[in-house]
């Protein structure tokens, strides 16, 4: 018997979106999803924050969203209970964090050993935090770019998957060089997504 590639291929894999706030990342993989160069299922768009203008796209664009509001100095492991149960009831393979600003905590990340995948805007170890941009331009890097990891314990750290330069050019403000970084970006994350959801890269 012939078996077909299609069915070789792994099965359909199901992923949470988390966001934080403008979300262009998260609708390029919805986009990605909808023309068919991702094969797998947004199951739905986590957002531990309820102004956050991705959440709007993201139901302009039918997929089901979920709001985990953080409460104040509460332990990270309590603000992230109802993001575990969303992950949870909605059967999920992988977790795609995409502008996701919270610090997840280690138990999070030991729930969902491996399946955690991030993407931020340097070329890691360089620059981590949460102003990668900015503290590129303003150490006056050459060279900056995009990374894209599976998530550990550490913060902005764990296996890189995926990793593309972008050169500071000269005459560069921080709003051109962000421009060209989130440009990458959304180009590499839908293509890495794909070869990490079916292929054994
Ligand atoms: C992206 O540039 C992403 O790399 C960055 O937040 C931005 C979110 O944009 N993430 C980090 O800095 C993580 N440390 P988006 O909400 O428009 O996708």
């Amino acid at each position: 018997m012939t078996i077909h590639p299609a069915q070789e291929a792994k099965a359909r894999q199901r992923v949470a979106i988390l966001i934080s706030g403008n979300g262009t990342n998260m609708v390029e993989i919805v986009h990605a999803r909808k023309r068919g160069a991702l094969d797998a299922d947004i199951a739905l768009v986590i957002s531990d924050n309820p102004n956050a203008p991705g959440l709007g796209k993201a139901k302009k664009l039918g997929c089901r969203t979920f709001v985990a509001e953080y409460a104040a100095g509460a332990p990270r492991e309590e603000n992230e209970r109802s993001i575990v149960e969303a992950i949870e009831q909605n059967n999920v393979d992988w977790i795609v964090l995409a502008g996701f600003m919270r610090i997840l905590s280690a138990s999070f990340v030991r729930r969902f050993p491996g399946r955690i995948v991030n993407i931020h805007p340097s070329l890691l170890p360089a620059f981590p935090g949460a102003h990668a941009i900015k503290d590129a331009f303003e150490a006056g890097a050459d060279i900056t770019g995009v990374t894209i990891h599976i998530v550990d314990e550490l913060v902005d750290h764990g296996p890189i998957i995926a990793q593309e330069e972008v050169p500071v050019l000269p005459g560069d403000t921080l709003e051109t060089l962000e421009t060209r970084i989130h440009a990458t970006e959304h180009a590499l994350y839908p293509k890495t997504l794909q070869a990490l959801f079916t292929e054994d890269i």
